[in-house]
């Protein structure tokens, strides 16, 4: 392993590292426009220039490698001044619109000149090259050509990840832009990732465009709920409102990448929430409050179990709810209502769209948890036929599980009982058709975990505040459960989880500081 000296640290590297990543080992921060951790070097902004004892002339750090006795400075007047004559070439015809730039509070442009350029341009805004603005190129993607610093991330990103090369740099010098072929737009699933990429705010996102400064905003560390694979993802919110979500780095599962669908699951907490906990009876809404509600749901379970006996109560489950949630909702079934009647759905609404990267064709994100805490997809369709030939009194109901179907085929259904519950954060023909609907939180507002199709157990962790008068779902499945007798303690989501690793072997050793940011795998040992 080469020992190297950096601005005067001694530090040993393993063979093969570049002096960029050697200098982030020891806490020194390099600049870069072109090198994207994931991606092929590129070596062409040449912000990331240092100097190398014994070397004729500057090198960049992202492409060299280290050897042995190596000392390199990475800020002396040297390099600065090469990094300050670089930023403003870059900026030689950049029309520093930052006023009205998405990207402005996280540019690399802008931080960098602050660091290291604070020049004045030496260039009149008439003599300025002018390039195409706001074109659409498809996807989620909005271009700005004039603020193009040409890196090649996104060429590159399009050429490497998603293999479908839709850009590249064509014309010559100073009149050297991104462009797409002509009539071929952006067409893969992934184009929200050029936005992220872009160092600076030329491709910027079609969604978020001019909707908040970033400045405004706060963010949570989250997962994906668009399908099985669990993204990792950080979603940003001001106040109770989502605005984006962008993918949070996570090498076991999505490296720095999410997919277009995913990026936009996120509206689904600001629109349509049921916010009230409501009693419908004789087609009037009632709001009593949630102990009323609450009470009203227990009761309508213990006079169905006194008439029919335990097998005419129903629950089912949403493989969108978390590990915690479906744990507590098993008991509610097995040990409260002492029914055999539990099921989660296995359908999913859409085509079930997958593809050999991300994309998985089950567009829940934690089926796999609710096979592990006990709960199956195989009896579904006998239980829904068993609500058609009304054998079921008092039927629960989570998320939007029957999303698949039609609202008239819901409302059908649904009347062949004479209570329905459901419990969702969203309108939907089940809520619009149940006797008692109890509003609770989504995965933004407080948090969880969910376990991956691959079996990896990742934490969400709560951001915007609850929405109106929403309740997390542990805490109405246990208010429901007490109500019924079942003297359950108050646990929050930690606790719920520690509980659950204790009784089920493939979360075994498991706890919230275990599973920390990245999240754990399953063991073998009682894999579902
Ligand atoms: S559009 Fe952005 S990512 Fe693409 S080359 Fe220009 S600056 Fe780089
Ligand atoms: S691949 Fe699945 S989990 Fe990942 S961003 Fe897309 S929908 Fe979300
Ligand atoms: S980051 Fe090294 S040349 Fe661009």
């Amino acid at each position: 392993m080469p020992n190297i000296t950096l601005n005067g640290i001694q530090v040993e590297v393993p063979e093969g590292t570049t002096i960029l990543n050697a200098a982030k080992q020891v806490g020194i921060e390099i600049p870069t426009y072109c090198y994207h951790p994931k991606l092929p070097i590129a070596g062409s902004c040449r912000m990331c220039l240092v100097e190398v004892e014994k070397a004729p002339k500057l090198m960049t750090a992202c492409s060299t490698t280290v050897t042995e006795g190596m000392v390199v400075y990475t800020d002396n007047e040297k390099v600065r001044k090469a990094v300050t004559g670089v930023l403003e070439f870059l900026l030689v015809n950049h029309p520093v619109d930052c006023p009205i730039c998405d990207q402005a509070g996280e540019c690399g442009l802008q931080d960098y000149y602050m660091k290291y350029g604070l020049h004045k341009s030496r260039f009149a805004l008439e003599d300025k090259v002018r390039k195409t603005k706001h074109q659409d190129i498809g996807g989620q993607i909005m271009l700005d050509s004039e603020r193009c610093i040409l890196c090649s991330r996104c060429v590159r990103f399009l050429n490497e990840v998603t293999k479908t090369g839709e850009l590249e740099i064509c014309q010559r010098g100073n009149h050297s832009e991104i462009s797409i072929f002509p009539g071929r737009p952006l067409d893969n699933n992934y184009t929200g990732n050029l936005a992220d990429i872009c160092p600076v705010g030329a491709l910027t996102s079609k969604d978020f465009r001019f909707k908040c400064r970033v400045w405004f905003l706060a963010s949570t560390k989250s997962v994906c709920t668009g399908c099985a694979n669990g993204c990792n993802i950080d979603a940003y919110y001001r106040a109770e409102t989502m605005y984006r979500v962008k993918p949070r780095q996570n090498d076991a599962v999505n490296q720095t990448w999410m997919c277009d669908f995913g990026r936009l699951e996120y509206k689904k907490a600001n629109e349509a929430r049921l916010v009230e906990p409501t009693l419908r009876q004789g087609g009037s809404d009632r709001t009593p409050g949630w102990d009323a509600a609450l009470a009203d749901v227990a009761y309508k379970f213990q006079e169905a179990i006194e008439n029919g006996g335990a097998e005419s109560v129903a629950v089912i489950a949403s493989p969108k709810s978390s590990n915690e949630s479906l744990f507590l909702l098993r008991r509610l079934a097995a040990e409260v209502l002492r029914t055999s009647n539990l099921a989660f759905t296995p359908r999913v609404a859409g085509d079930g769209f997958a593809d050999d990267f991300l994309i998985k064709a089950d567009k829940n994100p934690n089926s796999r948890g609710a096979k592990l805490v006990g709960i199956s997809d195989a009896d579904f369709d006998a239980l829904l036929q068993k609500i058609a030939d009304k054998k079921i009194k008092a039927l629960l109901l989570f998320g939007n599980v029957l999303g698949d179907l039609g609202d008239n085929e819901v409302a059908t259904l649904l009347s062949a009982v004479p209570f329905v519950a459901v419990v969702g954060s969203n309108e939907s023909a089940l809520s619009r058709a149940a006797q008692a609907v109890l509003p609770s939180a989504t995965v933004f507002e407080r948090g969880g975990t969910f376990t991956s199709f691959a079996g990896r157990v990742q934490r969400f962790f709560a951001g915007i505040p609850l929405r109106g008068n929403a309740r997390p779902e542990i805490e109405i499945v246990a208010g429901i459960a007490n109500r019924l007798g079942a003297g359950w303690k108050d646990d929050d989501e930690a606790a719920v989880f520690s509980a659950l690793a204790a009784v089920l072997p493939p979360f075994s050793g498991m706890t919230y500081e275990t599973l920390g940011e990245q999240g754990q795998n399953v063991s073998e040992a009682g894999n579902a």
